[in-house]
C-alpha cells in the first residue's frame, strides 16, 4: 500500500480523485489543500476514515510540504486557482497557487526523491481555429492566453526543468474540460444547470461559438491514476475523451434535457481574449498505457450530473448567491 499525497485534494477533480482512488486501490491517501473559496471538504465526506487524512494549509508553505512530502511515496499535484474569468479579474492568487505552490512542491520532491504527478491544462497551448482539423497533441507548441493559463504553462515548464536539471521523477498530464459532480457554480456546466434550478435565465458568452473537449472527472481520475503507476517518468500525456461541443449546443441540451425551452437563454458580454477551440488528440495515452474513457456518451453523463445537481443543492447552494454576484459585476 502506498502513501499518496494529493495536493488539492478538495477541488472538483482532486475530491473525483480522491473517491476513485479509494475505490479502486488500496492506497492511503493524505489531502492538503487550502479550502479557498474553490475547495469544499464536503466533496470528501462519506470517505472510509483510516484511507483519508485531510491537511489544512497552503502548497506554497514549504516547511509544511516538506514534512509531508517526506511521509509520501508519491504526490498528485491538482491544487491551482482554475477559473479562467477569476484570472482576468485578479490574477495575483494564480502566481502564488499556481506557480510558487508548483515551485514549493519541486524543491519537496527534489529533496526527498518522491514521484510527482503534476494535472495541467490543455489551455496551455493556447486554441484551435473552428474550422482546424487538428487537435492538440503532446508536441503543440505552449501558446497560453490568459493569466491562469499562462500559469499554468509556467508549472508545467519548472516540473519539465527539475526533471531534466535535477532528476525529479516527474511526469504531466494536459487534459480537456472536465464535467460530473461537485464542480463549483461558477463553471458552465454547473452554472447553467443550477441556474435553470433557481428559475435563472441561463448565460452564454458571445455567440457561443466556441468548442470545448468535455471529459468526466472519473475518466480524468482513472487516467492520472494510471499515468502515475505505469507512465514513463519525464513523460507528458494528454488526456480527452472526443467530446468536442460547441457552448451552444451544450446550453441548449441543458434546458432541454431539464424540460425547458432550449431558447431560454441569454447571450452576455464574451470573455476577453476568449479561446475559441480545445481539442484533444488522447492516442498516446491509449497506446502506450492502454487507458479508455468510461463516459462515452457525453448526454448519458451530462443526465447523471443534471441528477446530481438536483440532489445536492445543499453542496452547491452555499456558493450560488456569491457567484451570480461576481457575474452580475462583470455584465456576464
Ligand atoms: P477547483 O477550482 O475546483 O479547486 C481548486 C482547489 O485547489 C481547491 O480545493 C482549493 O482550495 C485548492 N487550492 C488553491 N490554491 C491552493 C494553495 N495555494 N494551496 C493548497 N490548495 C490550494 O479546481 P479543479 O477545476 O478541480 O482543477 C484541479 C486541477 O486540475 C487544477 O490544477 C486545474 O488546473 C486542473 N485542470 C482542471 C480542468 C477542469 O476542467 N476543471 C481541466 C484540466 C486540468
Ligand atoms: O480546458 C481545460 C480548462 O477547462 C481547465 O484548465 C480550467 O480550469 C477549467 O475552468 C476549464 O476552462 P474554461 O474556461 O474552458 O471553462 P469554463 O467552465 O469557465 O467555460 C467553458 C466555456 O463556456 C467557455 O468557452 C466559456 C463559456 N461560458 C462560461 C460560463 C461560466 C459561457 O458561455 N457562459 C458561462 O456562464
Amino acid at each position: 500500500m502506498a502513501r499518496l499525497l494529493v495536493t488539492g485534494g478538495a477541488s472538483f477533480i482532486g475530491s473525483n480523485f480522491v473517491h476513485h482512488v479509494v475505490a479502486h486501490t488500496d492506497h492511503h491517501v493524505t489531502v492538503l489543500d487550502k479550502l479557498t473559496y474553490a475547495g469544499n471538504r464536503a466533496s470528501l465526506s462519506g470517505q472510509p476514515e483510516p484511507r483519508v487524512d485531510f491537511v489544512h494549509g497552503d502548497v506554497a508553505d514549504a516547511d509544511l510540504v516538506d514534512q509531508l512530502v517526506e511521509s509520501s511515496d508519491g504526490v498528485v499535484h491538482f491544487a491551482a486557482e482554475s477559473h479562467n474569468d477569476n484570472s482576468l479579474e485578479c490574477p495575483e492568487p494564480f502566481v502564488h497557487s499556481n506557480v510558487i505552490g508548483t515551485f514549493t512542491l519541486l524543491e519537496a520532491v527534489r529533496r526527498h526523491g518522491v514521484r510527482l504527478h503534476h494535472v495541467s491544462t490543455d489551455e496551455v497551448y493556447g486554441d484551435l481555429a473552428l474550422e482546424d482539423p487538428g487537435r492538440f497533441t503532446e508536441c503543440s507548441p505552449y501558446n497560453p492566453s490568459s493569466p491562469y493559463s499562462s500559469t499554468k504553462a509556467g508549472s508545467d515548464l519548472l516540473v519539465r526543468a527539475w526533471a531534466r536539471s535535477f532528476g525529479v521523477a516527474a511526469t504531466i498530464s494536459n487534459c480537456s474540460n472536465n464535467y460530473g459532480p461537485y464542480q463549483h457554480v461558477e463553471k458552465f456546466i454547473p452554472r447553467q444547470i443550477t441556474n435553470v434550478l433557481r428559475g435563472i435565465r441561463p448565460k452564454l458568452y458571445g455567440e457561443g461559438r466556441n468548442v470545448r473537449d468535455w471529459i468526466h472527472a472519473d475518466d480524468h481520475s482513472s487516467a492520472v491514476l494510471q499515468i502515475l503507476e505505469k507512465g514513463r517518468v519525464g513523460e507528458t500525456y494528454l488526456i480527452g475523451a472526443d467530446g468536442e461541443k460547441d457552448n451552444k449546443t451544450v446550453i441548449e441540451l441543458i434546458l432541454t434535457m431539464m424540460g425547458q425551452d432550449p431558447a431560454a437563454y441569454d447571450h452576455v458580454p464574451d470573455r476577453l481574449g476568449h479561446d475559441l477551440r480545445y481539442a484533444i488528440d488522447p492516442t498516446k495515452l491509449g497506446d502506450e498505457l492502454g487507458w479508455r474513457p468510461r463516459y462515452r456518451d457525453f448526454e448519458h453523463g451530462l443526465a447523471a450530473t443534471i441528477e446530481w445537481y438536483r440532489d445536492h443543492e445543499y453542496w452547491w447552494a452555499p456558493a450560488k448567491d456569491a457567484t451570480e454576484a461576481f457575474y452580475a459585476r462583470l455584465g456576464q
